[in-house]
């Protein structure tokens, strides 16, 4: 018979989510800490950022996600709101837990504001998709990056370059670990269960999809200002005589369109307006998508493994090896340069690009077996 563990013995992690696209990068390290690394015990708590059901539940029943140990339902508000009440409520949980570690991943106000309450608590932060940059400081998730870098004791990167970013930002070597993309973990896991959104499209007269772009927009730069926005829109009406485009809308994005009244212009092209999607149907819609249009930073890296062509609607981007290794292309957001860059590939199939060091399914292993062993060496007498 074999020791019994005492539960207090066993480090104890509490992981944080918030936003939709934590979900596709939490799952994996969930389980990955099941399987690999059982001896570390895991508590997860969602902060409630995201809230509705397509942004939220039907994403974690996408990817059987556990369901959180505590919610504390901040929901939406200003950035200094949101996070001041993120920190507010979760303090309170921390202290209750008092985990041995906290891990965050990606970029949103959750992933600074627990990891700023947690290393003011004097417990060390792990940051997942660490030392991405875009240069951009106006990007209120550049600064939510930037500084949860600083907080964190432990950071895993997604790609090549962004170790050079954390050393010049003074962070220690033996610090970072190169682990590989978990949201790619997600993508090679549920790929075989994709479905392309049958309900939305049957209500657009369609049971398949045909051939099609796929367009997402919720960047506050692109949708928060009407004539940005309008421009925008106007040059997916001229791109849609060419293609039938499939437009899955971000809250944010649906406000501002019904708002200004685009939504009803772009109903007079063929351009099918859809609610927000799930994982299986919107790997899907990527999957069988001629050309991707978006400013999103996970379907960059999706598409890119994938193989599908994306054109990224922003002057920049913090995960430049979708560039120069995939099959992404910067398109800024000037409608002249979109639309001959749409066509561009419409005419040419567009970049071929190659998988990135590490995005083999398999990152969240190696985040499991590191964080066991330094756990282990931090709490061994
Ligand atoms: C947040 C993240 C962004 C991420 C995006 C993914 C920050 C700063 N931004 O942006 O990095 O790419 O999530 O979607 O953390 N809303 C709903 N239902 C919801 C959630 C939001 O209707 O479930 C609406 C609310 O009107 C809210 C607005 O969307 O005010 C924006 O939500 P918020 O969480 O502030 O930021 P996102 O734009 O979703």
């Amino acid at each position: 018979m074999s020791d019994p563990v005492l539960p207090s013995a066993r480090p104890h992690l509490l992981c944080i989510v918030a936003a939709r696209p934590n979900l596709m990068k939490m799952a994996p390290i969930l389980a990955a800490f099941a399987k690999l690394a059982p001896q570390v015990r895991t508590s997860l708590v969602h902060t409630g950022q995201h809230y509705d059901t397509a942004m939220n539940a039907q994403v974690f029943a996408d990817l059987g996600l556990r369901a959180p140990d505590i919610n504390l339902e901040v929901g939406s508000g200003s950035h200094a709101q949101q996070t001041a009440e993120i920190m507010r409520r979760y303090e309170t949980v921390h202290l209750d837990l008092a985990p041995h570690a906290v891990l965050v991943v990606g970029d949103v106000n959750s992933t600074l504001a627990c990891a700023l309450v947690a290393a003011k608590l004097g417990t060390p932060v792990i940051h997942v998709e660490a030392g991405l940059r875009s240069g951009e400081r106006t990007m209120p998730e550049e600064i939510n990056r930037v500084l949860t870098d600083q907080l964190s004791a432990l950071l895993f990167t997604s790609e090549t370059g962004a170790r050079a970013n954390l050393l010049r930002e003074g962070i220690a070597e033996e610090r970072i670990h190169f682990a590989g993309n978990v949201m790619i973990d997600s993508l090679l896991r549920e790929l075989p269960d994709a479905v392309p959104p049958r309900i939305s499209l049957r209500a657009h007269g369609h049971d398949t999809p045909p051939a099609y772009g796929l367009l997402t927009l919720h960047r506050p730069s692109n949708v928060d200002d009407g004539a940005r926005l309008a421009a925008l829109m106007e040059a997916m009406c001229t791109l849609s005589t060419q293609l039938t485009l499939l437009f899955p809308i971000h809250p944010r994005t649906r406000a501002m369109l019904d708002k200004t009244g685009l939504a009803r212009r772009l109903r007079e092209h063929a351009i099918m307006l859809l609610p927000p999607l799930g994982y299986l149907e919107m790997l899907g819609l990527m999957q069988g998508a001629q050309l991707v249009l978006t400013d999103s930073g996970g379907i960059q890296e999706e598409t890119t493994a994938l193989g599908v062509p994306c054109l990224t609607l922003r002057d920049n981007t913090e995960r430049p090896v979708t560039v120069d290794e995939g099959t992404n292309v910067i398109a800024g957001t000037a409608p002249a340069a979109i639309l001959s860059l749409a066509r561009q590939v419409l005419r040419t199939g567009g970049k071929r690009g190659r998988i990135p060091q590490y995005w083999d399914g398999h990152a969240a292993e190696r985040i499991a077996t590191v964080t066991a062993q330094w756990l282990s060496a931090r709490l061994a007498p």
